[in-house]
């Protein structure tokens, strides 16, 4: 690959990019984590938002943040209207509200003219996924879908491992994100208590494909490149007084005989965050978990089992490019999710100096991952409704927004 010079484009770039906020503040779960990933490489600083449903919320993460208060806005229509008339205005914007709200959110920026960085789900289902993948492409925008996983060396090394033929002819690909902490596996006793993942007018019964499955399958997507064919799904709700499903098993078929299975769980009783992915081929297999992020675990077989470590020479381009820190000093998660900022953040200063920023993508989720995933995510649903029948998936044929 030939690369540009990191330090060569942030220099001629010479400033941060500007970015604005919608939802993320003080009242919600992703935010702190986002504050602190856009800030590791510092290409980013943060000019303007309507951080809160809660005008109150809003105003105290935007003082906590030292931003002007005349660029705290009440909606994300306003804000993505005042902001593109701004000469200095925001010129890329962080999705993190629930998911019902990206779609509309995504779309008053992206037809403004500001790049998108968006949380998963992309949307609520594959229509939007399209339109938002069209409107990218009509707009020349960029769009960073934050399945934040991706951003850890070891899977960006299990992926070039994939890719490259180590594993041989792939056969089978497992993924889950069980997870077990008192906050999901039980429900409140007012349902007017309930958190949104377990209502089901955000994202339907099935809304656990979207928050927990979904990044196991896009683990795996990533990293082998294929989309899978068909689905046969079984959901099933545990907890008592629960609206939605909170476990759900797929079985999965990909092109050409290759099998895999993805289960996406609240009540694993136990689990802290519980991500993990198996991959075998016909020559080894590759297993990581997230909990042990530095470490990816290569057994050929016949063969000794190999340890791979973060931070070595020998590593890809894509895994060393991801490292900051010596081996034996452990990166985690916010540094992994800082990747993807870092990336996103040379994508934009490389194609707004008109040079090549295709090379930064190669790494990013982006609307054509978030069509995947709803392809999956309704065929999955349709499966459980039909007593787990297999569904087919419709190939993602529109090109990603690069
Ligand atoms: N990448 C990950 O690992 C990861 C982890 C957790 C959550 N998420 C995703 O991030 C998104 C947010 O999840 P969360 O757990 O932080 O939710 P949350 O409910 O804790 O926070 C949501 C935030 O959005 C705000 N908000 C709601 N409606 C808004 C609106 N119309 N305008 C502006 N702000 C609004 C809320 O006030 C709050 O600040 C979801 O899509 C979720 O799936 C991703």
């Amino acid at each position: 690959m030939s690369e540009i010079d990191i330090d060569e484009l942030r220099s001629r770039f010479g400033r941060r990019l500007r970015i604005g906020f919608v939802g993320g503040g003080r009242d919600s779960v992703i935010g702190e984590t986002h504050l602190a990933a856009m800030r590791v490489d510092g290409f980013f600083e943060l000019y303007a938002g309507v951080f809160s449903i809660d005008p109150t919320v809003s105003a105290a993460t935007a003082r906590a943040e030292f931003i002007d208060a005349n660029r705290v806005y009440g909606s994300f229509n306003e804000m993505a209207e005042k902001e593109a008339q701004r000469e200095d205005g925001i010129e890329v914007v962080l999705i993190a509200t629930p998911p019902h709200i990206h779609f509309e959110a995504a779309k008053a920026f992206l037809t403004r003219g500001i790049d998108v960085i968006c949380e998963k789900p992309i949307a609520v289902n594959r229509e939007q996924a399209v339109q938002l993948d069209d409107l990218a492409r009509q707009h020349g925008r960029l769009f960073c879908l934050t399945h934040c996983y991706t951003g850890y060396p070891m899977v960006r090394e299990a992926r070039a491992m994939v890719r490259s033929g180590q594993l041989g002819k792939i056969r089978i690909l497992e993924a889950e994100l069980a997870a077990g902490d008192p906050g999901v596996s039980f429900e409140p006793e007012n349902p007017a208590d309930r958190h949104w993942r377990f209502r089901e007018n955000i994202m339907g019964k099935g809304a656990i494909l979207g928050e927990v499955a979904s990044h196991a399958h896009h683990l795996l997507h990533y990293i082998y490149g294929e989309e899978i064919s068909a689905v046969s799904a079984e959901m099933s709700t545990f907890v008592p007084r629960r609206a939605v499903y909170d476990n759900a098993y797929l079985t999965t078929r990909y092109a050409g005989g290759v099998r895999g299975r993805i289960w996406g769980s609240y009540i694993a009783a136990g689990n802290d965050h519980g991500l993990c992915f198996r991959i075998y081929g016909e020559l080894g297999g590759l297993k990581w978990h997230q909990e042990d992020p530095e470490i990816l675990w290569f057994k050929p077989i016949g063969g000794k089992a190999q340890r791979i470590a973060r931070g070595y020479q020998d590593l890809s381009f894509w895994a060393s490019r991801g490292s900051r820190f010596r081996p034996g000093h452990p990166e985690g998660y916010a540094l992994a999710f800082a990747n993807l900022y870092a990336d996103f953040g040379c994508a934009m200063m490389a194609r707004q100096l008109g040079l090549s920023h295709e090379q930064f993508y190669d790494a990013l989720p982006n609307t054509r991952d978030g069509i995947v995933t709803m392809s999956l995510i309704e065929a999955a649903v349709a499966s459980n409704d039909n007593d787990g029948h297999w569904t087919s998936i419709p190939k993602t044929s529109s090109a990603s927004n690069t």
